[in-house]
């Protein structure tokens, strides 16, 4: 089978790796995809020059190529409705339709789902100008609130906020200075929740579910959790803090009413869905909804699945993921740390060659994934923010922590940095101590 793989991030690079390890696919073409995917050696994977929002030349490409199954990795095109004008093509697609999508694109919609289905989640209200949110504001406490753009914002449309004043501020930056775009045409504001964060990713067909080994994913820029939110510095999997019956509270109390909330909604769910959840003192509650594989999270949790992803996300588009046999998963966890480019994740140069990509590869156990990266004249540099994922695997979480560093030390530009503590939740005695203590490399 041919498979199109939609995205140039480092969940499509790990997307492609794995389904181009399936018997099945003779080839996994990745529009329009990075380095990583340009260059991979001993497996079937090759770039299109085909962006992943223009719906129109992707459909045709699809089409003229007889692709058995295209799986869309970010959510703008999920929620542009790629899947909707594959399937009308005739075209077999992995993720959810536009309608579905509408959990990611648009928090407002999320937050009313959970409402109605009785799904624990923090409590919220919504608002349609920054005059009625400051209203709202001025009549109550100071107090600890999250603010929200309801659009997509490319990860960035949260602020969390200690006081009125800091939630004031975030009221005018959302939908006074349109800091978000449209995005911010409509405001949430939020009960803030304490605990522990993890993802919880699951795959649905619509009447059955699968959910993966929890991943915590590390959003903060800096160690210890500080400074501004990213995309995601790293991630780890599984995440020890959720046991089985955590996981199977998880699925009763909230994937499962979630999927079958959408069906009565006549948006059935099909694809990734992802629970951004907070492990609150009264339980986990839902932070938000993702409609896709997370990215970094994705890197790990493929490192350590055996089974052939092409058959379950095959099975998943076809809807008989009952069918589908048990996945089958690596022991070991994995640990993936993402390297940025310096400024990320405000404005960064690009074009620094990238070096010691073939020594990192050489660290046993371990997996480069790519992000944002590019092929210039046989050289590989930087283009974008998060820039590669390096992932490894080991008999322990210090161990996999390990051979990651070992592997991010390999590598080098200009302006290089990385968080040095990824992982570390994860291990609460033996604590492994990355001896170069440095945030920047090269
Ligand atoms: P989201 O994109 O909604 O997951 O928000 C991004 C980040 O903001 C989350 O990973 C949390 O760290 C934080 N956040 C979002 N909503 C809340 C909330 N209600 N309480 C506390 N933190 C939150
Ligand atoms: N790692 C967070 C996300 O994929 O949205």
């Amino acid at each position: 089978m041919k498979v199109l793989v939609v995205g140039n991030g480092g969940r499509e690079h790990a997307l492609c790796w794995k389904l181009a390890q399936s018997p099945r696919a003779d080839i996994v073409f990745c529009a329009p995809g990075n380095a990583g995917t340009a260059t991979e050696t001993g497996l079937p994977i090759q770039n299109v020059d085909i962006p992943a929002t223009d719906t129109a030349r992707l459909v045709a490409f699809a089409k003229d190529n007889e692709i058995g199954l295209t799986v869309v990795g970010p959510e703008a095109p999920l929620v542009a409705g790629l899947v909707d004008a594959l399937e009308a093509a005739g075209l077999r697609a992995f993720g959810p339709s536009r309608a579905a999508a509408e959990l990611e694109g648009s928090k407002v919609f999320c937050k009313e789902l959970l409402r109605h289905g009785d799904i624990p989640t923090g409590d919220f209200h919504t608002f349609r100008t920054g005059e009625e949110a400051t209203t709202f504001l001025n009549e109550r406490e100071s107090q600890p609130l999250v603010l929200k753009a309801d659009g997509l914002a490319a990860g960035k449309g949260v602020i969390v906020c200690g006081s009125r004043d800091e939630a004031l501020d975030a009221v005018q930056r959302i939908a006074g200075d349109k800091e978000f775009g449209a995005a911010g045409n409509r405001l949430l504001i939020e009960e803030r929740l304490h605990g522990q964060e993890v993802s919880i990713l699951a795959i649905t067909d619509g009447k059955s579910i699968i959910a993966l080994p929890a991943a915590q994913d590390h959003k903060p820029a800096y160690d210890g959790d500080q400074g501004p939110n990213t995309g995601g510095m790293g991630a780890y999997c599984p995440a020890p803090i959720v046991d089985d019956a955590l996981l199977r509270r998880v699925e009763e109390e909230i994937l499962v009413p979630t999927v079958h909330h959408m069906k009565r909604k006549r948006r059935p769910f099909r694809g990734v869905l992802y629970a951004g959840l907070m492990l609150t003192k009264q339980g986990p509650k839902v932070l938000e909804y993702n409609v896709r594989f997370g990215d970094p999270e994705c890197q790990p949790v493929l490192m350590r699945l055996k089974s052939d992803l092409l058959d379950v996300l095959e099975a998943t588009a076809d809807g008989r993921l009952d069918e589908a046999p048990r996945l089958e998963w690596d022991p070991r966890p994995a640990v993936c740390v993402v390297m940025a480019s310096e400024g990320y994740p405000g404005s960064y140069e690009k074009g620094h060659v990238i070096s010691g990509l073939d020594q990192a590869a050489n660290v046993p156990n371990v997996k480069v994934f790519h992000a944002g990266t590019a092929s210039i004249d046989g050289d590989v540099v930087n283009v974008g923010g998060r820039v590669l994922g390096v992932t490894a695997i080991g008999d322990t979480v210090p161990a996999a922590k390990l051979s990651a560093y070992t592997a991010v030390k390999a590598i080098r530009w200009r302006g290089a940095w990385c968080r040095k503590d990824i992982a570390d939740k994860a291990v609460s005695v033996d604590k492994v101590v990355v001896k170069d203590e440095r945030t920047r490399f090269g």
